[in-house]
């Protein structure tokens, strides 16, 4: 199938600021993707290429992205057959010549990749799911969705940055969507009830002005019995502190408390005890390599310790921690390295390890659905794409609701083992 065109467009994210769309034709065909943004992000990550021009959308541009993918890169695909994805990603990384895709961007390189595998799969006539997971692809993940949101992602007082709901006592994903609206719903209640205020931050969780963590954690358990749900048998918790952002001087600061990695690790000990918590990602700093070490002997066979912003979805990053034993999962955002090639990489690489991971969004996203037909092809049974309230985080579980729906008998929902690990 010969490509035709290749085109990239200068769009806005879900807040406001501009991201890459990529079209890539063929034979008739045309597929298109476009590339999400974070703001918590790792120090390591893939390099997201913006303009840097303050004249423009305070520096955030993404004209030259636009340019590469218009330029460069289309003048190695155009008049050439769609390469098998390997081939693809590969020529990227090769063109882009560096460890961190800093000279064409991640961005424009994660654009192209998406695009492709998506115009493959309608080649194929197969759903992008199948096209990149084969018949094996029938297992649909147990999504986390942020309900409450604080830190970087909120200007409330709270420090620690998501509190997920994730329904995996649910029997499929339809009722596990149901079932954590429901709730989303009965927790704006509470807070209303409260007089405390339900709007909401970058992911759709509402950001009151609640300052400790135990606060939110309360109020979770409450919304899902006011729900009709049970805590710890229908809905769990899982957290995403991004404890860099409150990490300074070996001390991690939050409501107006200091604490070093074995108090922190006391303090989630304590959670485990008292709420349903399966899961926390970024639980100490990417930088705490020995607070990880500790949190990980302590409680890593009692949770699933989830590293984002220390493995930034680099499989020789994963590859190291499995042999430092620095947390049992691992979370997979595909524009942290750059290729669907290589997230893919990634996810093989914790499986190897006996690592469970978490398919994950951006704070900053588009209406592209891509991750959702990922988590199923991977197959690792966990996603987590915000609340379930905004367009852009819907994109995803409505895709996976229809993907479940389309897979009809074959289609399994993950359930509260897959947090368990080998
Ligand atoms: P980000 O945050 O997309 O703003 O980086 C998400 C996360 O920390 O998981
Ligand atoms: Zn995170």
């Amino acid at each position: 199938m010969r490509i035709t065109g290749l085109s990239a467009l200068e769009i806005l994210d879900s807040r406001g600021f501009p991201t890459l769309e990529v079209t890539l034709e063929a034979g008739g065909a045309q597929a298109r993707a476009s590339v999400p943004s974070g703001k918590s992000t790792g120090k390591n990550e893939a390099l997201e290429l913006r303009d840097g021009d303050r004249g423009r959308f305070e520096g955030k541009g993404v004209l030259k992205a636009v340019a590469f993918v218009e330029g460069e890169i289309a003048a190695r695909l155009v008049g050439h057959d769609l390469p098998p994805q390997e081939d693809l990603d590969r020529m990227l990384i090769l063109l882009d010549g560096t460890p961190g895709k800093t000279r064409l961007g991640a961005n424009a390189i994660l654009g192209v990749s998406m695009a492709a595998a998506r115009l493959r799969a309608q080649a194929e006539g197969r759903p992008l799911y199948a096209s990149l997971g084969g018949t094996a692809a029938t297992l649909l993940p147990v999504p986390c969705f942020n309900v409450l949101n604080g830190g970087a992602h909120a200007d409330n007082p709270l420090e620690f940055q998501e509190f997920m709901l994730a329904p995996a006592g649910r029997p499929t994903f339809a009722e596990a969507l149901r079932a954590v609206a429901e709730t989303y719903h009965a927790l704006a209640g509470i807070l209303k009830s409260r007089s405390l205020s339900v709007s909401v931050g970058d992911e759709g969780g509402f950001a009151p002005k609640i300052t400790y963590p135990e606060d939110a954690l309360d109020l979770m358990v409450q919304a899902i019995e006011a729900a009709g749900y049970k805590p710890g048998r229908d809905i769990f918790i899982a957290l995403d502190p991004a404890a860099s952002g409150f990490y300074q001087g070996r001390r991690y600061h939050f409501a107006g408390e200091a604490h070093d990695a074995v108090a922190m690790t006391e303090r989630y000990g304590h959670w485990l005890d008292r709420y349903p918590i399966l899961s926390i990602e970024d639980g100490l700093a990417e930088d705490d390599d020995e607070g990880w070490i500790h949190l990980t002997k302590v409680l890593g066979s009692r949770m699933q310790i989830v590293g984002d912003d220390n493995f930034v979805s680099d499989p020789r990053r994963v590859e190291d921690a499995i042999q430092r034993k620095i947390g049992n999962a691992v979370l997979l955002k595909p524009n942290q390295i750059g290729t669907i090639t290589e997230i893919t990489e990634t996810a093989q690489a914790a499986q190897r390890g006996g690592y469970r991971c978490m398919v994950s969004h951006r704070s900053g996203e588009t209406t592209d659905d891509f991750i959702a037909d990922l988590s199923v092809a991977l197959g690792v049974g966990q996603i987590k794409s915000g609340a379930p309230a905004r367009g852009e985080r819907l994109a995803k579980y409505n895709r996976l609701v229809r993907i479940e729906r389309e897979l009809g008998p074959r289609a399994r929902f993950a359930g509260r083992g897959v947090f368990e690990g080998k």
